[in-house]
């Protein structure tokens, strides 16, 4: 069996990372989620002081970027690693709110895609890998063997996720998840660097009315004619 790179794009909550880990585990790849990592330097610049009233103060944030380091750690009790920024682990505080809120605008910059590229490039040069976010069928592996685009409609998107963070404990409400959901599709996919869209070559997935097992069912049949 060769080893191929794997590329899950798509919008936000559309159950991408849930889609690449199974994935992952079934074909022994790593997984490497790139949205964590625009979300833990989203954390470090709401914890440094770098956003006020919603905003980014972007040159504070850009001259500290040398200081921002993010590892994945795998946690075998989970099967899949988890983000640590600066040494700490933050997988819990960067699926917050209000992470959430801010996540688009820092991933705006392009300094601050510079650096996550690079690094997802570094991660993906052996293949035997799935890797979701934004940009990667695009920009971070234009070359990959296996590319997806995910999609559903906004409010499906938003149950999910609302649902996803009542379980966690989090007090939201579904109009705000909502609303978040629909701001973070419009600034991604409108941004001047990288925006969300699908790759020429990509398979398009709507998953609104699809249950988890079709859905995975259905993309590794695709992967095993390739590998
Ligand atoms: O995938 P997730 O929803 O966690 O991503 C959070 C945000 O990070 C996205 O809304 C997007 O702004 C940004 N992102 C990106 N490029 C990626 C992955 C995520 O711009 N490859």
């Amino acid at each position: 069996m060769k080893k191929i790179t794997i590329a899950i794009d798509g919008f936000s909550s559309t159950g991408k990372s849930t889609l690449a880990k199974q994935l992952a585990k079934k074909l022994h790849y790593i997984y490497v989620d790139t949205g964590a990592m625009y979300r833990a330097v989203t954390l470090f610049a709401m914890r440094a002081g770098f956003v006020e009233n919603s905003k980014i103060d972007k040159i504070p944030l850009i001259d500290s970027l040398d200081a921002i380091d993010l590892k994945f750690v795998f946690n075998a009790d989970l099967g899949f690693a988890e983000m640590f920024l600066n040494g700490k682990n933050v997988e819990k505080e960067i699926r917050t709110m209000p992470v959430s809120k801010n996540v688009s605008q820092v991933a705006e910059l392009e300094l601050v895609r510079k650096k996550l590229v690079g690094m997802q490039q570094i991660m993906g040069a052996d293949k035997g890998m799935v890797m979701d976010g934004r940009d990667i069928g695009t920009v971070v592996f234009p070359d990959a063997e296996l590319k997806i685009f995910m999609t559903a409609s906004p409010e499906k998107r938003a149950v999910r996720r609302y649902k996803e963070l009542l379980d966690r404990g989090e007090d939201v409400k579904y109009a705000d998840i909502l609303e978040n959901v629909q701001k973070r599709d419009y600034i991604d996919s409108n941004r001047a660097i990288s925006p969300l869209k699908k790759a020429d070559d990509a398979i398009e997935f709507d998953n609104s009315d699809l249950g988890l097992e079709d859905q995975f069912q259905r993309i590794y049949e695709h992967a095993l004619r390739i590998i």
